[in-house]
């Protein structure tokens, strides 16, 4: 009897843990990965053990990677995750942050972190910003320098340097790992079955295979 309700309450919890999806609540501190041992992988988590707190120093709370642009993509953004795997010290802190630099006239292409609201201050420039919510309404405007936009978690939401001169935006994430799925690439380049794809966007196989081309040439036979 004792055993069923422990399991019930085991099943109960973990439950609840997956419906919030939030990062847990850190159990000390902080909790800077060491170096020593690698990530152990389980089925679902990846933990990093801590070394031992009296061994942490100030320069593993501090990033210095910021300072300039990161490499530009084909579509003129360059972006700088920061992450526990760049970033040691915000290991278990629930967060992660990002820069990323737009050209003129390029975009961060329709993109959604399944686990992470994210805020994103336009530091220069001219950025038409948006997402797309889950019954198809886009919300979309310009922001410039000095403004925010919230992204909620899971939706879609894109950007493009519509101003004359580059533009920085920095992002606060709240998971240390937010995960990122591309839209085009999701579809395009991830090897779905084409049949499915043309019937699914009523294209030709041509115009199919132009753009598995596109997004990721390892997927056209
Ligand atoms: C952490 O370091 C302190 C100081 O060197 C030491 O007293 C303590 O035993 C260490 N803790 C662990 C878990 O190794
Ligand atoms: C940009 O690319 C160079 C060369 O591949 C690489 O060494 C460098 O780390 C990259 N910079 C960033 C911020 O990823």
């Amino acid at each position: 009897m004792f055993l069923k309700f422990l399991v019930l309450l085991v099943i109960v919890s973990m439950h609840g843990y997956g419906a919030l999806a939030s990062d847990p609540d850190p159990i000390q501190d902080f909790c800077i990965p060491n170096p020593r041992f690698g990530a152990i992988r389980t089925a679902h988590l990846n933990i990093l053990p801590c070394k031992n707190a009296s061994e942490a120093t100030t320069d593993d709370f501090v990033f210095s990677g910021l300072k300039a642009a990161g490499n530009f993509s084909e579509t003129g953004l360059a972006t700088i995750p920061v992450n526990p795997s760049v970033f040691p010290g915000i290991n278990t802190l629930g967060m992660s942050f990002v820069r990323a630099d737009l050209k003129v006239g390029g975009i961060n292409p329709p993109h959604y972190h399944p686990r992470a609201t994210e805020i994103a201050y336009v530091v220069q420039g001219s950025v038409y910003s948006g997402f797309v919510d889950s019954s198809n309404r886009v919300f979309a405007k310009v922001i410039e320098q000095g403004e925010v936009m919230v992204f909620p978690r899971g939706l879609v939401h894109f950007m493009m340097n519509v101003g004359e001169k580059p533009a920085t935006i920095y992002a606060n994430l709240n998971s240390q790992n937010p995960g990122l799925q591309k839209i085009p690439t999701a579809i395009f380049g991830s090897g779905i079955n084409e049949e499915l794809l043309e019937k699914a966007f009523g294209l030709s196989s041509k115009q199919i295979g132009t753009m598995r081309r596109r997004f990721d040439p390892k997927t056209v036979r």
